[in-house]
């Protein structure tokens, strides 16, 4: 079964008087419990791809299919709730919470809503996954305190507190050093091997994408290859 299904995607930017083509008609088909880099040199539209699949931006053409359901029928409520629901992202650019500290930035998801959990039972999950990538010494920190890479570890952390089936994470090393990239990749395989969860990520490292089960190939806004393990 596909969890991610997209057909002929075309993404057109308005810019000025000239238009830039992001995608020019792009398909893909991604199975449940999939391990997948989208591959790619800057500007060839990974970034672009990965805001339509999390639902956050939506194609100049071709369709979108979660879970086998057309997101172009659904009203904005319908996409969010699927996007809460189903879908976790890390962002190329951290977006934590200036405010909240490590713990609080992780745990946000889990205090309200259908993914609430118990306190303690979320303090020690929380702790475990901080511990995962590498920052149970900095739990009291704020965003501010701490380096590109280590924010970057919590958007990590955070996008797997609520287990979501879909993970979605724009360059998740792109500001780790290699050995820390690594251990960030290690935690994805882990929970994609024991929980089942898809996850896609993108890359334009090579040590990274290698480390995928399905690697696509994106140049200019097309795949230009496709490689399954
Ligand atoms: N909001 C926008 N307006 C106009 N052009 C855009 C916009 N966003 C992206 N583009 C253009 O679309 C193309 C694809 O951009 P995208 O950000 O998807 O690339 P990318 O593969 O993620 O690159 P990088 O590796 O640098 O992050 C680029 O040519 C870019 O300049
Ligand atoms: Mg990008």
């Amino acid at each position: 079964m596909s969890v991610i299904s997209i057909h002929n995607l075309v993404k057109t930017y308005p810019l000025g008087q000239l238009s830039v083509h992001a995608l020019k008609g792009v398909s893909l088909e991604i199975t449940a419990g999939d391990f997948v880099s989208v591959a790619g040199p800057s500007g060839s539209g990974k970034t672009t791809i990965m805001n339509i699949i999390s639902l956050i931006d939506t194609p100049t053409q071709g369709q979108v299919f979660i879970n086998d359901k057309d997101t172009a029928v659904m009203n904005r409520r319908e996409l969010t709730r699927l996007r809460h629901e189903e879908i976790g992202i890390v962002f190329q650019s951290f977006n934590l919470l200036p405010v909240l500290n490590v713990m609080e930035n992780v745990e946000l998801p889990l205090v309200i809503g259908k993914n609430r959990m118990p306190k303690a039972e979320r303090r020690e999950w929380v702790n475990h996954l901080l511990e995962e990538v590498g920052l149970q010494d900095r739990l009291g920190h704020k965003p501010s305190e701490l380096s590109g890479g280590q924010q970057q570890r919590v958007a990590i952390a955070r996008a797997l507190a609520t287990k979501p089936r879909i993970v979605i994470a724009d360059e998740p090393t792109a500001n780790l050093d290699t050995a820390t990239g690594e251990r960030v990749l290690e935690v994805m395989k882990t929970i994609n091997k024991t929980e089942g969860t898809t996850f896609i990520f993108s890359t334009h490292d090579p040590g990274i994408w290698e480390r995928a089960d399905h690697v696509v190939f994106l140049r200019d806004g097309l795949i230009e290859s496709e490689k399954r393990r």
